[in-house]
């Protein structure tokens, strides 16, 4: 945590895309849900001009967000984040979400769940391009969502489901990715098909929930998301690799490119082991309950993650 005479503080957590990533940005269904990990923003005062004192990540689009959303004069930014950079899992929109809040917190207040939703878009476009604004409104909603773009979100109770998040190891580059796709000759009908996929995953996540039905749907899910540009050898490898150890389907999460799957699982154990023969790190997550099962491959952090309902 940041050290220093901190004069205010924002936080906000990161996201899992469980269904309709790319879709959504055409105005289809998706389903996201919040992490238990996430970004602080620390503000302190300071002579001069706004700057940003440490962060994870320094490009330009930083610089432009704090600018945005920040006093031009006086304030020395820290940022902290348990969120890995450009894998899917929201950074961005996490941070965009912690800087409204830090912001409110610098004037005296909380910021609401309207303001984070308005100024956090703000910084997401400077991120992102045409983003959907499902990123950032599960960021700062802290909850499992059903998002289509241009309604209200609708934030739901998920079913208890076991996940395991699969690190491919590599960044993507969210915008290239969106932009990508939106030029493919035949993008319309891809995403409708995606979206259809979307519909029926959302309309799995029930209390009665039939874990082979979204693990088929998951599958189909990536096959799609296949088709229209966003996967990599190693995401492929780590969908194959996990549905081969026993998980009842698995996708690509999030803008691909690089990085992260996501299996559904009955017991994580079997696939931490696999993904960890392909050399990459992964993460069991609880969805829906607590879950006492902290295993993670590969030497990282022995640290679940849970989502909250
Ligand atoms: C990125 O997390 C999700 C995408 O659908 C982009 C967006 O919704 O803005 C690829």
């Amino acid at each position: 945590m940041f050290d220093g005479e901190w004069i205010a503080q924002g936080y906000a957590p990161g996201k899992l895309i469980l269904t309709g990533e790319h879709a959504v940005v055409h105005g289809h269904l998706a389903v996201a849900v919040a992490l238990d990990r996430g970004t602080t923003v620390s503000l302190a005062s300071m002579d001069g001009p706004t700057r940003i004192a440490s962060a994870a990540c320094h490009d330009q689009r930083l610089q432009q967000a704090v600018a945005a959303l920040l006093p031009p004069q006086g304030v020395s930014v820290s940022i902290e984040t348990q969120l890995p950079v450009g894998r899917g899992l929201g950074s961005s929109a996490a941070l965009s979400v912690a800087l409204v809040r830090a912001n409110a917190h610098l004037e005296g207040r909380e910021a609401s769940f309207a303001e984070c939703h308005r100024q956090g878009f703000v910084a997401e476009r400077i991120f992102h391009g045409n983003p959907s604004g499902v990123d950032h409104t599960v960021c700062a909603l802290g909850s499992a969502v059903r998002y289509r773009r241009g309604e209200p979100a609708e934030p739901f109770t998920p079913p208890a489901l076991q996940l395991v998040i699969m690190d491919s190891g590599t960044a993507g580059d969210t915008a290239a990715m969106v932009n990508a796709v939106a030029s493919l000759p035949d993008a319309r009908q891809r995403l409708a098909d995606i979206g259809a996929v979307s519909k029926a995953i959302s309309s799995t996540l029930t209390a009665n929930v039939d874990p082979k039905t979204l693990g088929a749907l998951m599958v189909e899910n990536h096959r799609l998301l296949q088709g229209i540009g966003v996967s990599t050898p190693m995401l492929d490898a780590l969908v194959d690799a996990a549905c081969n150890a026993g998980a009842l389907g698995a996708k690509l999460a999030g803008a691909g490119g690089g990085g992260v799957a996501v299996a559904l699982v009955d017991d994580p154990e079997p696939v931490l082991r696999a993904v960890q023969r392909l050399g990459c790190t992964a993460f069991s997550v609880q969805l829906g309950g607590v879950s006492d099962r902290k295993q993670r491959a590969n030497g990282s952090d022995p640290t679940s993650t849970v989502s909250t309902s």
